[in-house]
């Protein structure tokens, strides 16, 4: 049988990757799933990684994050690429390096041989990143700076962006970056295009 295909939407806060993502898994008749939080595990971890009251270092919150995403990998990921069903994910571990590694320092290569342990070798076909500008993306979120990294302040949230447009350019094979100041139809178009090239 063939394996499906592993698709990750990516960006940050307020970028309309979530909007995307469940409309691809709907359009491509794939599974939708999300980090941080999408098993019975993972739900237990985001709410300690997302409440602001625990304050922690940025390598503990990197390691929660790779736990939910080695349990993610085991118990869901794999065994649906395996039944030739398409995962189309809202997040992966393209996040942890973006957000603990360019935004919250963490190195950048001790992180993707953390990432190797946590993963091994279930890696993205395709990761698109909607990119947009920090202050767009605030204007979006402002009705829900709720969570601790929502109202993270200063430039962490720029540092983010641009970790994720280095990586991107750096992978092009792998990644496709699409203007998220886009209407959502419009976005929509651009990811048709971009998967219709790749198949
Ligand atoms: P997410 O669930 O995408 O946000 P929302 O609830 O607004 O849809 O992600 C929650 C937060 O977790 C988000 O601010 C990004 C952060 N995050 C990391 O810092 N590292 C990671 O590895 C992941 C998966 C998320």
């Amino acid at each position: 049988m063939t394996r499906g295909r592993f698709i990750v939407f990516e960006g940050i806060d307020g970028c309309g990757k979530s909007t995307q993502a469940r409309r691809w898994a709907a359009e491509l008749d794939g599974r939708f799933v999300f980090e941080p939080g999408d098993t019975e595990l993972g739900a237990q971890l985001r709410t300690w990684l997302l409440d602001a009251h625990f304050a922690m270092g940025p390598r503990v919150e990197s390691l929660l994050m790779l736990a939910d995403r080695s349990h993610h990998v085991t118990t869901v990921i794999e065994p649906t690429l395996d039944q030739g069903v398409d995962v189309i994910a809202d997040r992966f571990f393209a996040s942890t390096l973006a957000y603990q590694g360019y935004g919250r320092g963490v190195d950048l290569a001790e992180l993707r041989a953390a990432t190797s342990l946590a993963i091994g070798s279930c890696r993205p076909d395709l990761t698109f990143l909607l990119d947009v500008d920090v202050s767009v993306a605030r204007q979006r979120g402002a009705s829900r700076q709720d969570d601790r990294f929502e109202s993270v302040p200063g430039d962490f949230l720029e540092r983010v962006r641009d970790g994720y447009r280095e990586m991107a350019a750096s992978d092009s094979d792998h990644w496709a970056v699409v203007d998220g100041t886009l209407s959502e139809e419009d976005v929509a178009s651009r990811i048709r295009e971009v998967l219709a090239e790749r198949r």
